[in-house]
């Protein structure tokens, strides 16, 4: 994967999200000469892309020919959006993944796709890789397509599913759940979150880590990634209260029939993660406990760093 001064080069499209920002760190300390963009969202060092454009992505792809082309892109609005308006899931989750894996098969790239266990409908988790994926949305309908697009176009390929992923991250312009957990706790505001939506939490910089020793494995194929502890949205929002002290009486456990989302979502979901866990060696995928205090840790740092300005 050597192309840049033979340093090992990937470009990593979404490079400005939750993820896209972990794995941006989690490869240049891996001494990784990375490239990555931003859509909507410039941040410092990444190149305008969008996705949606055939042109725009071969342009770029075939101007880098990366080594490794990582697709961390996500639609905005996620599965609720995607159900109101299925040709928004159809352009951001399939048609930006097949643009991308035409690129990165013209130039040789690898590719990487991030999924998700929304491609299972909820019945029998936790899922094994080899477990048959029946997507109950559209997203996972556009997520499990992608998934199949890569793996046939682009052998070699790795497709990684993940689920409920969390990180410090003030400077990303989606908000995941423990951020948003920290918003709503300071405004006091009731939360009614779902007692029946089960998957396992996982931590973004762990994900990351875990990625990066996966590619430098060779590894190619599908891996489930995400953290070892599998719990409801509930009993997470519960655990992080606990964790940094907020008011829990302000979070209220209600199942998914009484919420109406619009988007259905899968409930017993979630990854045995045996397959990913027998081969990384140096990664430890990590409790959710454990990403509570990586993240408390982080977030001290950058506030201490703060104060001393
Ligand atoms: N978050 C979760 O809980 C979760 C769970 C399971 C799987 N995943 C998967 O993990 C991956 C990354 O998710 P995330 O949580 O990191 O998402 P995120 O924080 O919402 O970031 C999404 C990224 O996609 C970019 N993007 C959006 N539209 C684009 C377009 N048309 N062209 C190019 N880039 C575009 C955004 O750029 P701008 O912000 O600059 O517009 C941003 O960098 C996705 O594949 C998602 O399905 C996430």
């Amino acid at each position: 994967m050597a192309s840049e001064g033979g340093r090992r080069s990937v470009c990593i499209v979404g490079g400005s999200g939750q993820i896209g920002e972990r794995l941006i760190r989690a490869f240049a300390a891996r001494g990784w000469s990375v490239v990555a963009t931003h859509c909507r969202t410039p941040r410092p060092g990444t190149l305008p892309l969008d996705a949606c454009d055939a042109n725009q992505v071969r342009a770029l792809i075939s101007r880098l020919r990366p080594g490794l082309l990582v697709n961390s892109l996500n639609a905005p609005g996620g599965t609720d959006a995607c159900e109101d308006d299925p040709a928004l899931a159809q352009r951001l989750h399939l048609d930006t993944a097949r643009h991308l894996i035409d690129a990165a098969a013209e130039v040789g790239s690898r590719f990487v796709q991030i999924s998700t266990d929304y491609v299972f409908d909820g019945r029998g988790g936790p899922y094994r890789e080899d477990a048959v994926p029946a997507p109950l949305s559209q997203l996972g309908r556009a997520k499990l397509e992608a998934e199949r697009y890569a793996l046939a176009r682009a052998p070699g390929s790795l497709v990684l599913r993940t689920s409920f992923v969390f990180s410090w991250a003030p400077q990303t312009g989606t908000k995941n759940f423990v951020m948003q957990r920290f918003d709503q706790d300071r405004r006091g505001e009731a939360i009614r979150v779902p007692n029946d939506q089960v998957g396992n939490v996982t931590y973004a910089p762990n994900f990351a880590e875990a990625l990066v020793e996966l590619v430098e494995a060779g590894a190619s194929g599908i891996y489930h990634v995400a953290g070892t502890t599998r719990c409801s949205k509930y009993e997470w929002a519960l655990r992080v209260a606990e964790f940094f002290g907020m008011d829990r009486r302000l979070i209220h456990g209600v199942s998914t029939a009484e919420l109406n989302q619009r988007g259905p979502r899968p409930r017993e979901s979630g990854f045995r993660l045996e397959k990913a866990q027998a081969a990384l060696k140096r990664t430890r995928l990590m409790s959710l406990d454990e990403g509570l205090a990586d993240l408390e840790e982080e977030m001290a740092l950058v506030q201490g760093a703060r104060q001393t300005r």
